[in-house]
């Protein structure tokens, strides 16, 4: 089965799909994008995902050519062309294709780019184990809420990350935690959450609204407020939340074990939560 892409209006085979060398995503990172999952073949939180697209889009002035509907049948067609049993949505919208320079063009049309591509089975195996992380200095622009297509600092701390042995980096700005790479990043103490506020420095990730709104719902204090990166050294418990990773528990930072076991009582109590949350909403099994 291909993994399907979606070019401005067209279906076709990843390997077929193709945009100008002029786009401007190419050119500049000059866009925006989203990522989105299914359960049970149904995309989890698409409004939530979509009102950040469009949140993203208006933050650096690139129009949105489609309406909430059109996205919705669009992705569904999606879904049902993939015929993949989960599906993760990569969703990039660029200012579209004109001459390289700098300035915004005056004629652009905004570029629509889709994949549709195929969540592998792996049956929770990391969510259980947890994963090593590492901390690591964030290099990012000042705009980090919006989600934006320039990834490369992103990119090279996974990749220092990854040299280092660790899943995840988990970036530091002026001595207090962000977020991660690719996710937003919770530690327990004493029973209580703690997760840096929202603010321009990291994406108000759509899981971290469900899982804060879920730990509050199940008695769990959570206090969004600024953490350092010495307090997160001293946490009990640590653990990355994103769309693609749900909850994922951090087994070392730095090479130090945290906490006494994983995953902590609190984060499988919020694991837990997450997991009936997706279940009564899509009705589909949690990775
Ligand atoms: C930098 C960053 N922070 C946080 C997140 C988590 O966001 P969400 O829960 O909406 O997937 C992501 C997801 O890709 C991300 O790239």
């Amino acid at each position: 089965m291909p993994t399907i892409a979606y070019v401005n209006g067209h279906f076709s085979p990843i390997e077929q799909a193709t945009i100008s060398i002029e786009d401007r995503g190419f050119q500049f990172g000059d866009g925006v994008y989203e990522v989105v999952r299914t359960y049970g073949g149904g995309a989890f939180r698409l409004h939530d995902h979509l009102s950040r697209l469009e949140s993203s889009a208006r933050a650096v002035s690139i129009p949105v050519p489609l309406s909430r509907t059109e996205w919705e049948a669009l992705i569904r067609e999606g879904l049902q062309r993939s015929r993949y049993g989960e599906c993760l949505v990569y969703i990039q919208l660029t200012r579209g294709v004109a001459p390289r320079a700098h300035l915004f063009p005056s004629s652009a049309k905004p570029t629509v780019v889709m994949t549709f591509q195929e969540i592998p089975e792996t049956g929770g195996a990391l969510q259980r184990q947890g994963v090593p992380a590492v901390t690591l200095s964030d290099l990012r622009w000042g705009r980090c809420s919006i989600k934006s297509l320039n990834l490369l600092a992103n990119v090279l701390a996974k990749q220092e990350a990854s040299d280092a042995g660790a899943l995840e980096a988990i970036l530091v700005k002026d001595g207090l935690v962000t977020e991660g790479c690719s996710s937003n990043v919770c530690l327990v103490k004493d029973g209580n959450i703690v997760t840096p506020p929202l603010s321009d420095q990291l994406l108000a990730g759509v899981t971290r609204a469900v899982v804060l709104e879920l730990a509050r719902k199940n008695g769990i204090v959570v206090e969004e407020r600024e953490v350092s990166e010495e307090e997160l050294t001293r946490a009990d418990e640590l653990f990355l939340i994103g769309t693609t990773i749900e909850v994922l528990p951090v087994s070392r930072l730095n090479g130090v074990p945290v906490g006494e076991r994983v995953p902590g009582t609190v984060t499988q109590a919020v694991r837990d939560a997450f997991q009936r949350c997706i279940l009564s909403e899509t009705g589909g099994e949690p990775g």
